[in-house]
């Protein structure tokens, strides 16, 4: 997006005066590794090239106003009351200055201008971009106290586990923080701390199918599978008398084949695929960095069946993107994100993305009436000041 444009289009919502300072932050997609972050396991994401931009200038009244492009709203946020929850899309806001405040220093009042090229809903962490942008922003022009980064990014996280309340584990705030440009970020989230790793795409181009779909029922699964995942812990400690086992991610594989017969089918389920998706992580980053496609495409597709049948997230419009790259013969394509709908990403040879879009979604079209979006996306750097 262009600075100036938005810049202008600032000084049309909040009047003449000083310049205002441009900020982004971008989207991600998770390349593999889905729902092993809050399991203490592997996730490699890159942050994409679609931003949140956020627009700041300082003011000597004593209010915070934000006005969301996307959403063509104005909203005030009272400095002294920072930390009133509103139940809409501010308290992405709220939860940031209300972290920042505690940890940072005084919170004064500013213009804030928001406008995403990043699709809501998507599962391409539009709201860790938000958080990500306001963070940055504020520290910036509010003068307030600079944050180590995992300080900076925990924070994020936490304005959307506690204010916002959805109860999501550490990697797109991590993601759109730290994101390198060229580079995938194989995150341990256990410590948590990452590597880059750098994305050899050998002729071929990530495209991002959004099936524009989001399953109301999304956020209650995902605590669900939450909670199974912790009583899976108790009844491993329990039946194997332990008391030692503190995430699904210490379970070697070679561990499985005693473990799974004693667990209920589904919680056995729900272990594989987490224990099992971690090796697939270390594998993929290693193709990925050798330029070995064809395997990081079948490592893709495995971890797709592991999340439609033993993890169960998936939906009939994920699984029929991946079914169709499947008949086109492309390496290997998957869902993204948490499921439930949102997105799929699909390895395509170079030059082929169009031809390829098109047909994906004209034979989604005739099954499900609904126009999917898609977009190439390639490996961007994480949030910072624009100019
Ligand atoms: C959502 C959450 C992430 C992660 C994924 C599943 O995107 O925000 O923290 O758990 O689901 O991998």
């Amino acid at each position: 997006m262009k600075t100036g444009k938005l810049k202008k289009r600032f000084t049309e919502i909040f009047g003449r005066g000083r310049e205002p300072e441009v900020y982004r932050a971008p989207g991600r997609v998770n390349l593999i590794g889905e729902h092993t972050d809050y399991n203490d396991g592997l996730v490699l994401p890159i942050a994409i090239d679609l931003s949140t931009y956020g627009l700041f200038r300082t003011t000597d009244k004593d209010k915070i106003r934000v006005y969301s492009e996307n959403l063509n709203k104005m909203e005030e946020i009272d400095p002294a009351n920072i930390s009133r929850r509103r139940d809409d899309w501010t308290d992405y806001v709220r939860g940031v200055l209300s972290g920042l405040e505690s940890r940072a220093g005084t919170i004064s009042g500013f213009d804030f201008y928001l406008n995403s090229e990043i699709p809501v809903g998507s599962g391409l962490s539009s709201s860790a971009a938000l958080e990500l942008v306001t963070a940055v922003g504020a520290i910036r022009t509010l003068n307030l106290a600079e944050l180590e980064d995992l300080d900076l990014v925990k924070l994020c996280q936490k304005a959307e586990n506690d204010f916002v309340g959805a109860n999501t584990g550490i990697m797109d705030q991590y993601a759109s923080y730290l994101g390198r440009a060229g580079a995938a970020l194989l995150i341990d989230t256990s410590e948590p701390s990452h590597r880059p790793v750098k994305l050899e795409l050998e002729g071929y181009e990530l495209l991002v199918i959004d099936t524009t779909v989001s399953h109301t029922h999304g956020n209650n699964e995902y605590n669900r599978r939450r909670r199974e995942c912790e009583t899976a812990i108790d009844e491993i400690n329990e039946k194997f008398e332990k008391d030692e086992l503190r995430s699904l991610s210490e379970i070697a594989s070679e561990e499985l084949s005693a473990i799974l017969p004693r667990l209920e089918q589904k919680l056995a389920n729900r272990v594989e695929h987490v224990v099992r998706e971690n090796e697939r992580v270390e594998e993929a980053a290693n193709c990925f960095r050798q330029g070995r496609i064809k395997e990081v495409g079948e490592l893709f597709y495995a971890s797709h069946s592991s999340l439609r049948d033993l993890y169960e997230v998936s939906s009939p419009e994920l699984d029929f993107l991946i079914e169709f790259a499947r008949a086109e013969g492309i390496p290997g394509a998957r869902m993204t994100g948490g499921g439930f709908g949102g997105s799929t990403i699909h390895l395509v040879p170079e030059g082929q993305t169009d031809d390829y879009l098109e047909r994906a979604v004209g034979e989604f079209e005739n099954e499900f009436d609904i126009t999917p979006g898609g977009f190439p996306v390639s490996p961007s750097d994480g949030a910072k000041f624009q100019n």
